[in-house]
């Protein structure tokens, strides 16, 4: 049998990177955990030390390569034998060449290799020691074959789960990695992925979120796809990333008849200049950005309208950048998440010369920050007062008598737990909170009884 040497090993897994990354480590996990293996403790007691990563910006690969070679000098785990494994983006982007930066790793599996994870492990813990010692094992194969696989999963939350619909990448924009460790576009078959939710919903789960690069462009239909989830009656769905240039009407009309689809929308503009968006091959101008908010606006009036944006893209001037300013103000993004531009080897952008200074950079992302951070502070004042659904996720690592959980538009909401009841009469039920104390990045608020009216169609 396959897995017969490696049935009572431990486990752990330590996820980098984006939600992708999160479904496919649950998909390890669930890989794992049925071929009998349990997971440890920690990452530094596993057997089986497997790393998930991500390689979008320079940060992520250093991180990793300091974890990973901190478990070099540790005493052995309980099976007398430590494997180390690295998966996800970076291992596809490296494959054996990892061993350049930590010299520990035992084997190496890319973002297609999940289906074929269990002979790897196999085969590395087989694989005397010295052997290793020379070449890790690879498997960066990409055979695009398990795109309609079954897929075994152990979910962190029992309450909410991921759900990859499609996989890869065919934009190119010119600053980005992730098209070529991931892969061209594969669009999962609609009636797999129905089946799939059907069964997460019979087991509990009320809020999914639909995941792929650019779900937009999903290829048998995004709005009819989106329909058949909500129909299903999931109490929360959720779905991204969204891409600007495929974000059609009829996606805009699903989401604004159906009120089991929260009314908030990720949608990365990464820069306000039309010079610059063209450079970054995005595929979209200035105007047409605002044209899909202004339609967006219209359908879906309360609307959270969420980003990403980028500083310091090679050739991005002051004036520029000013219109990155007033984009955020004009698009009145809710929340941005903000990035300097990180040249990533292998795509046009790394070999453009840059023109402004770090320092200029700096300058621009704090000007940046602050404004991203009075819209945030604005958009959740907003709610002071109101009463808001809560889904509860988790006791807060602060404080253990404050549950944290998050509202209809993603925001994080914190509330004290009422006096005589435990964590787990909330988490994964979804409550009414009213809204006392609006911050930049949390909304903290005191729970309500079961049956208070909360409207999904406030902020
Ligand atoms: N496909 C998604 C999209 O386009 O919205 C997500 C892409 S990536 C996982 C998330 C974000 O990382 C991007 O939207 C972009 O803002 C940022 N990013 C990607 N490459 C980058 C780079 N080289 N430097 C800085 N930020 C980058
Ligand atoms: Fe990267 Fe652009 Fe694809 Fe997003 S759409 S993953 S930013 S290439
Ligand atoms: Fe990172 Fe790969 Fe996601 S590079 S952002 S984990 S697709």
């Amino acid at each position: 049998m396959l897995m017969s040497n490696l049935q009572h090993l431990t486990f752990s897994v330590r996820t980098f990177g984006c939600q992708m990354n999160m479904s496919d480590a649950e998909r390890v996990t669930g890989i794992l955990e049925a071929a009998g293996l349990l997971e440890a403790d920690s990452l530094e007691n596993a057997d089986v030390a497997i790393f998930m990563t991500c390689c979008v910006r320079e940060k992520a690969d250093t991180q990793l390569f300091a974890q990973v070679s901190s478990l070099k000098n540790l005493p052995a785990p309980r099976s007398g034998r430590r494997t180390v494994m690295v998966g996800g983006c970076i291992g596809q982007r490296d494959g054996e060449a990892i061993r350049t930066h930590a010299s520990n790793v035992d084997a190496v599996f890319g973002t297609q290799a999940l289906p074929r994870l269990l002979e790897l492990l196999k085969n590395a813990r087989e694989a005397p020691q010295s052997v290793l010692k020379d070449h890790p094992l690879v498997d960066v194969e990409e055979p695009y074959t398990d795109t309609n696989d079954e897929i075994i999963r152990r979910p962190e939350k029992t309450f909410s789960a991921w759900l990859p619909i499609m996989y890869g990448c065919n934009n190119f924009c010119s600053y980005c990695i992730v098209p070529y460790v991931r892969g061209r576009e594969r669009s999962r078959l609609p009636e797999v992925i129905l089946e799939e939710a059907k069964l997460l919903r019979e087991d509990g789960v009320k809020e999914v979120t639909l995941l792929g690069q650019n779900v937009n462009s999903y290829a048998y239909g995004f709005a009819e796809l989106l329909q058949g989830i909500a129909d299903i009656g999931f109490e929360r769905i959720r779905f991204t990333s969204s891409h600007p240039k495929d974000l059609t009407d009829d996606i805009i009309d699903v989401m604004s008849k159906n009120t089991n689809i929260m009314p908030h929308l990720h949608l990365a503009v990464q820069s306000g200049s039309t010079r610059v968006l063209k450079k970054m091959n995005r595929k979209y101008s200035r105007e047409d950005y605002l044209s899909v908010v202004q339609r967006l606006r219209k359908k879906i009036p309360h609307l959270c309208l969420t980003t990403d944006i980028i500083v310091g893209f090679p050739g991005e001037t002051e004036q520029d950048f000013e219109e990155t300013l007033s984009m955020v103000r004009e698009a009145d993004f809710d929340r941005a998440f903000t990035f300097i531009y990180s040249k990533r080897k292998g795509t046009p952008a790394a070999t453009w010369e840059n023109g402004s200074t770090p320092e200029e950079i700096a300058d621009r992302f704090q000007r940046l920050v602050r404004l991203v951070e009075e819209q945030s502070l604005r958009a959740n004042q907003k709610v002071l007062n109101d009463i808001v659904d809560v889904l509860v996720e988790s006791v807060s690592k602060k404080d253990p008598s404050v549950m944290v959980g998050h509202s209809p538009n993603n925001v994080t909401v914190h509330f004290d737990l009422p006096n005589g009841s435990t964590p787990n009469d909330y988490i994964g039920e979804i409550v009414p909170v009213k809204i006392e104390l609006a911050k930049t990045w949390y909304l903290r608020g005191t729970i309500q009884a079961k049956d208070t009216f909360a409207s999904r169609a406030v902020r």
